[in-house]
């Protein structure tokens, strides 16, 4: 027993888990265009993230692959590691039935978080096959879009939590 209470971890951050999975070429932040994704990269941004994350009250975690397959392996065992999921696929938000199919095995509250304005771009763009399973979306905020998710997410696990009261 660590004896800071239920939800705390062994570094002393407490409150529920919330794993960050990116995806495709998210790997590539501070190479790709700044003007749509920024000038961070993703190990910058996980920074600002963790930080997000203990203002907020939760515990982040995250992953990154630029294969589809592991992307789902990662949602299925998503329940055992986390109480709620941010999801940026990258391109598969846009096509990947897989990923959809996946995320509902997780069965787990979700945010489907872009950096950039998706809805403004191609037409390509402004299909997600994942948006039906997310209880919201936050794009064109940029890094600070993921603080929103944070702050949804959280209040989505407090309002459940309180319904199982
Ligand atoms: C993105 C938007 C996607 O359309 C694109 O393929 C990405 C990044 C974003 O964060 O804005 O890779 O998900």
């Amino acid at each position: 027993m660590s004896g800071e209470g239920p939800g705390a971890s062994a570094d002393g951050a407490a409150g529920p888990r919330v794993t960050v999975l990116h995806g495709v070429n998210l790997d590539q932040l501070g190479r790709r265009d700044p003007e749509l994704y920024g000038t961070l990269t993703l190990a910058e941004l996980e920074v600002a993230v963790t930080g997000f994350a203990r203002e907020v009250g939760v515990r982040a975690s995250f992953s990154q692959t630029n294969h589809e397959g592991e992307y789902c392996e990662a949602l299925h065992g998503a329940p055992q590691v986390a109480d709620a999921l941010i999801l940026n696929p990258g391109a598969w938000t846009h096509y990947s039935w897989a990923i959809r199919d996946a995320l509902e095995v997780a069965g787990l509250p979700a945010v489907e978080i872009h950096l950039s304005k998706v809805e403004e771009r191609e037409q390509w763009r402004r299909t997600s096959v994942i948006g039906e399973l997310c209880f919201e979306t936050v794009s064109g905020q940029g890094v600070e879009g993921y603080r929103t998710a944070l702050e949804l997410v959280r209040d989505r696990l407090r309002a459940m939590s309180g319904r199982a009261r």
